[in-house]
């Protein structure tokens, strides 16, 4: 028996190189040695997004034009929206009765979300749920494993708690799952400023070649190297930052020499990111405009996916089920 992993991402737009270094990647790896349930979790993305709902469709295809691209196997994972299994919503509601409001109030991401995103008001239901609608997408699986940046683990560190007070409660449920972490090198965008499609300073998976040459020849520079003569310093170069996650170890230090030094000038430096860059995403780019064209049999891989996760579901929320006294079939 292969031990479950489940993991999820809003669909909120195209998924950039943030996306695929901080989690993708790692998922695709997870395929063989697990059972994968990975889902698109559109009602995470209407806590904060429920003002703007026009797109919402639209990214859950987008999304998964990426998943597909980047290696998620439909042969090998299930692939499902959370929307439509309801089971998801079913656990969500049965654990909010146990869960008391201040384990809420006080995961950090509740209150800097807030902040950060002060143009939106998330003094919502939904949005102070956010951690315990996870906490039910993980343990309506059962899951054991998830697979997280680090910006997560507090929410699985939630699922844990909650888990403990239900099966404290009514008798052994739920296994405790634990957060496998992503090491995320944090990767800024092409402005140095945090990657964000609302900063449009993303190199996103559906870019092509000559759209990666052209952002990386944009990026900012360490700003006190006005001119190609002068020495740079890459300590405080966001293109160096790039290098040191996708260049080979030896060729960075190689570049690092070059620009403390003056022989390697930024148009160059460049151009050898583009280069790493391409060779990463181009395989992703071109398996991405094949799916492109099967547009149309996104919608019943998911259906299929999602199907699957609904058994698999259901054998869990009727134990859930019976562990609180909510049934009426016998
Ligand atoms: N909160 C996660 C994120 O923003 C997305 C998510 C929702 C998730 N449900 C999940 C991740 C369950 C892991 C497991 O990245
Ligand atoms: Fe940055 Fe490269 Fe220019 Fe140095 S040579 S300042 S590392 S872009």
């Amino acid at each position: 028996m292969k031990e479950r992993v489940f993991s999820g991402m809003r669909p909120t737009g195209k998924l950039h190189l943030g996306h695929l270094i901080g989690a993708l990647n790692n998922w695709v790896a997870l395929q063989d040695a697990y059972e994968c349930f990975y889902g698109i979790v559109d009602w995470h993305a209407l806590t904060t997004e429920y003002a703007e709902v026009s797109q919402l469709r639209e990214n859950v295809v987008e999304i998964t034009l990426d998943w597909l691209a980047a290696g998620l196997d439909p042969g090998k994972s299930t692939l499902l929206i959370q929307s439509r299994v309801p089971n998801h919503a079913e656990l969500h509601v049965l654990l909010s009765m146990i869960t008391p409001i201040p384990w809420l109030e006080r995961v950090p991401s509740y209150k800097e979300q807030q902040v950060q995103l002060s143009n939106k008001d998330l003094s919502t239901y939904g949005f102070l749920g956010y951690p315990l609608l996870q906490a039910a997408d993980i343990l309506v699986y059962r899951a054991k494993t998830v697979p997280v940046g680090e910006d997560q683990v507090a929410h699985v560190e939630l699922t844990r708690e909650v888990a403990r007070r239900f099966n404290h409660l009514y008798g052994e449920t739920f296994p405790e799952p634990r957060a496998l972490l992503t090491p995320t090198p944090r990767l800024l965008g092409l402005d140095g400023r945090k990657m964000s499609k609302s900063y449009n300073n993303c190199i996103y998976l559906s870019d092509s070649p000559e759209e990666i040459r052209g952002k990386t020849r944009m990026m900012i520079t360490d700003p006190a190297r006005t001119h190609r003569s002068i020495p740079g310093n890459p300590d405080v170069c966001n293109v160096y930052d790039y290098h040191k996650v996708f260049t080979p170890a030896e060729k960075a230090r190689e570049i690092d020499e070059g620009c403390r030094t003056a022989a390697l000038g930024c148009v160059d430096c460049k151009g050898i990111l583009a280069g790493n860059l391409i060779q990463l995403t181009q395989p992703i780019y071109e398996k991405r405009l094949t799916w492109e064209a099967r547009r149309n049999e996104v919608m019943d891989i998911l259906e299929s996916g999602t199907s699957h996760a609904r058994e698999v579901t259901e054998g869990v929320m009727r134990d859930v089920r019976h562990a609180m006294n909510v049934r009426y079939d016998d």
